[in-house]
């Protein structure tokens, strides 16, 4: 029996066991770029990151500090911080900070350009952006994460965090739907 989501098909695309090594080499770049031993406040976007945000923080080890936002999805069709809608907006004050933002996938790329220029604004010291997927094609605004940990074709993916209609968040590989 295959699996199925909405009666579709799934089939692997990154097994659970090349996710987990990927995360350690992931969490070195990060690490190496961004001041070693200094502090990070890692902020994940829910729901999609909160699996690989679980994952990648305990990777990246000591003296880190946590705090999430939510956002709407929804955009029109103006590129501005304007637009982002927060369900949820962090409770940590990250001016002269190391922050990293992190999220599942980066897509049409609107969401974490939005989220940039929003947080830019309170002056942390360093802002990087980290996603698990990068679906490169798709991309509607001039915005690349800074760290990735793996290019995707333009198929539409679940598991490992990320959901098709709030279904396959707990699958431990990811797939995509055929
Ligand atoms: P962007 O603003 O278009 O880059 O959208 C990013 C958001 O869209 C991600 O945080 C995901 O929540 C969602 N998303 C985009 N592609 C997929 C997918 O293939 N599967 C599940 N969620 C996706
Ligand atoms: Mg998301």
């Amino acid at each position: 029996m295959s699996l199925r989501i909405k009666n579709k098909e799934l089939e692997i695309l990154i097994p659970e066991s090349n996710i987990k090594s990927r995360l350690k080499s992931l969490a070195d770049e990060i690490r190496k770029e961004m001041n070693k031993n200094e502090e990070i406040i890692a902020i994940g976007i829910l729901k999609g990151s909160f699996i690989f945000f679980a994952d990648l923080v305990r990777e990246l080890g000591s003296n880190i500090k946590i705090d999430f936002v939510v956002v709407s999805s929804y955009f029109d069709k103006m590129e501005s911080s304007q637009n982002i809608v927060f369900k949820k907006d962090i409770e940590v004050d990250i001016k002269g900070k190391n922050v990293l933002l992190i999220d599942d996938i980066i897509d049409t790329g609107r969401t974490l350009k939005a989220l940039v220029e929003y947080f830019q604004k309170k002056n942390p010291k360093n802002l990087k952006t980290c996603v698990l997927l990068d679906k490169k094609e798709r991309r509607e605004v001039n915005y690349d994460a800074d760290f990735v940990g793996f290019e995707i074709p333009d198929k539409f993916v679940v598991g490992y965090g990320l959901d098709w209609g709030e279904e396959g968040r707990t699958l431990k590989d990811i797939y995509f739907v055929k």
